[in-house]
């Protein structure tokens, strides 16, 4: 009998290219059946009549009916890869700090200016020509502000009157632009809450990091949209990303993210600066595109743990060849032996890295 693993999730993310190659790849294990809910379903039928999966996909995205979906899982008892009550945090960015400190996880230094209607006076908050304060927290210029709501990506640098003042906008990418530069603007926002945070000098870079689970990362680093706003694309299309080899102590931050916010899959953004590496936002699920290599590996770690979660008896250890790798053309290595090894023709498919031997003096 195979296991059940519902996709509860918005069509837009459950026909994602990413979600496609990974659901097709767990699927090729044929211990699975992938079912998916569809938006009908998700958004028109009640919970009860929901099909039942000992294992969920299921994340918020727009127009994704949370609760509803946090009623299912608790009516089903089904085994989450993201925790659907923790989700309500990404979408409050003072929540998002608050855990990660909570774990210590490093983010750039903070303060909150919270209002309950547009332009309230706060007495706690300062405004000057080069620094804002925040009860009695002081943020020279350069630095950033951040709408309170997660979804809101209209996030602003303020430049000192030094450097000839201004304030740039970053937002999300429309064609081949991230920001624009306002070289006008001196007064902070006032309409609503806002985050003060030091803006972190960077090099241009930003890591975006990929879990799937704690054990496991992928990140790659990409132009910041601070720099002048232009996307770098490839003749393809697509945006330029370069590779990127995270620290141990980075790999720690991944580990203690994934767990803080109980999100197997999850990216996040690192900014490194001086030696040190800070998590500025934190986006839940969310898969790489365009990587082969990111798709077997999210494959295989999403297999162990469903079969860890309920399928425990069964073993998880792995083919020796990935089953839809079968399926790809097998290179002829014609003339390629290995003395001794009695596997002729097939060498470089069924191989396995058991150890690594290092001699260090
Ligand atoms: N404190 C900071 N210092 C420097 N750059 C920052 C800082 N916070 C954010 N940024 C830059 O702004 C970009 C967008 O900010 P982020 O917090 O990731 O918001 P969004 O929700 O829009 O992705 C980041 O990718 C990074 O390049
Ligand atoms: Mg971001």
């Amino acid at each position: 009998k195979k296991l059940t693993v519902g996709v509860c999730v918005m069509e837009k993310k459950a026909f994602s290219a990413p979600m496609l190659e990974i659901l097709q790849r767990l699927e090729a294990f044929g211990e699975f059946e992938i079912v998916h809910f569809g938006d009908k379903v998700i958004l028109e039928e009640p919970i009860q009549s929901w099909p039942i999966c000992q294992c969920l996909i299921a994340f918020y995205s727009t127009g994704f009916p949370l609760e509803k979906a946090e009623a299912y899982a608790s009516l089903r008892k089904s085994f989450l890869v993201n925790e659907l009550g923790q989700q309500h945090l990404l979408h409050d960015r003072r929540k998002v700090y608050e855990r990660l400190e909570m774990f210590g996880v490093p983010v750039p230094r903070y303060a909150l200016v919270n209002r309950e209607y547009p332009n309230q006076e706060l007495d706690y908050f300062i405004e000057e020509e080069d620094f804002v304060e925040v009860h009695g927290n002081r943020f020279l210029k350069p630095f950033v502000e951040k709408p309170v709501e997660g979804d809101d990506h209209s996030i602003m640098i303020y430049y000192p009157s030094a450097a000839g003042g201004g304030m740039k906008e970053l937002f999300r990418k429309v064609g081949n632009r991230s920001s624009e530069f306002h070289p006008e603007v001196r007064r902070v926002r006032r309409e609503g809450s806002y985050i003060y945070e030091e803006f972190m000098p960077t090099g241009g870079t930003d890591v975006k990091v990929y879990t799937v689970g704690p054990e496991y990362a992928h990140a790659e680093a990409r132009k910041s949209p601070v720099v002048d706003g232009v996307v770098m694309r490839n003749p393809d299309g697509k945006e330029v990303r370069y590779p990127v080899l995270l620290t141990p102590t980075e790999k720690q931050i991944s580990r203690e993210l994934c767990i803080a916010f109980r999100q197997a899959v999850c990216g996040f953004d690192l900014l490194r600066c001086e030696g040190k590496s800070y998590v500025c936002d934190v986006n839940g699920w969310s898969f790489v595109k365009n990587s082969y290599k990111y798709y077997d590996d999210a494959a295989c770690v999403l297999r162990k743990m469903f079969l860890d979660a309920r399928a425990p008896h069964l073993s998880t250890t792995m083919p020796p060849i990935l089953p839809w790798k079968i399926k790809e053309p097998v290179q002829q290595s014609e003339g390629l032996t290995r003395q001794g090894s009695g596997i002729i023709g097939t060498f470089g498919q069924s191989e396995e890295l058991r150890c690594v031997i290092a001699i260090i003096r």
